[in-house]
């Protein structure tokens, strides 16, 4: 069985978007994933087909209604389905390469999109629905994220990527911010590739490379390595 990927969402003509093209269109082609959209409109029940109320208690913004949001959820991820249920939303547990990872090692994901306000708190509980974020901004909707959240996993299912790009040396697999990279030409602008680099020695370009990921790490992304021991 391959990777699925369900998403219920107001705007189904978004996607595939970015992950109908490159590699990851082509390992859809090529069945090593699948992604099926839902419109949530299809579950409304009066003539405006509304999917939304204003927030009890008032306030700004509308929340769409747990009754159509559950009854679209139970069509595509019914009682059995043992996919994660994500809601995309700014107050989600931000998302990171080992939620990634752990993703892409299971069955596949439902993912609801919102947009207006919010979701009923309700149909979160009712549904076991986990907010994810992708970071401490604020989209018009998670239509955008629920792309960033399949791009990223998507390329880590088994023949995805072929096998020249490898997953080893990248930013966050080892959790450290990537080394910088070099190619032709020798000189660009005055400037030349690091000496090491062209050495020939690959225990020195190993340890100049481990070197240079932790000085950027320090200095970009001090949260990913602790505080500092001196
Ligand atoms: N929807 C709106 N903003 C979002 C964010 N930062 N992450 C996930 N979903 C969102």
């Amino acid at each position: 069985m391959s990777f699925s990927a369900d998403v219920i969402t107001l705007f189904p003509d978004l996607f595939p978007g970015p992950l109908g093209a490159s590699v990851l269109g082509r390992g859809m082609q090529d069945g090593r994933w699948h992604l099926s959209t839902t419109q949530l409109r299809d579950f409304a029940e009066d003539k405006h087909r509304s999917v939304d109320d204003t927030p009890s208690g008032g306030g700004a913004g509308m929340v769409l209604r747990p009754d159509i949001l559950a009854k679209a959820i139970d069509h595509v991820s019914p009682q059995g389905d043992t996919r994660p249920r994500l809601v995309m939303s700014p107050r989600g547990v931000p998302l990171d390469q080992a939620r990634v990872r752990r993703l892409a090692a299971g069955p596949g994901v439902v993912i609801v999109c919102g947009r207006f306000e919010g979701i009923d708190q309700r149909v979160i509980d009712a549904r076991g629905l986990e907010e994810v974020s992708i970071g401490d901004y604020v989209l018009a909707g998670g239509e955008v994220a629920a792309m960033v959240l399949l791009e990223a996993v998507v390329r880590l299912l088994p023949g995805v990527l072929g096998t020249a790009e490898s997953h080893a040396e990248e930013s966050f697999e080892d959790g450290l911010l990537e080394y910088p990279q070099y190619t032709r030409p020798q000189a660009f602008e005055g400037h030349a590739i690091p000496a090491v680099l062209t050495s020939g020695d690959h225990a020195r370009i190993a340890r100049w490379r481990r070197a240079e990921a932790e000085a950027l790490t320090r200095k970009r992304r001090p949260d990913l390595i602790g505080p500092s021991q001196d």
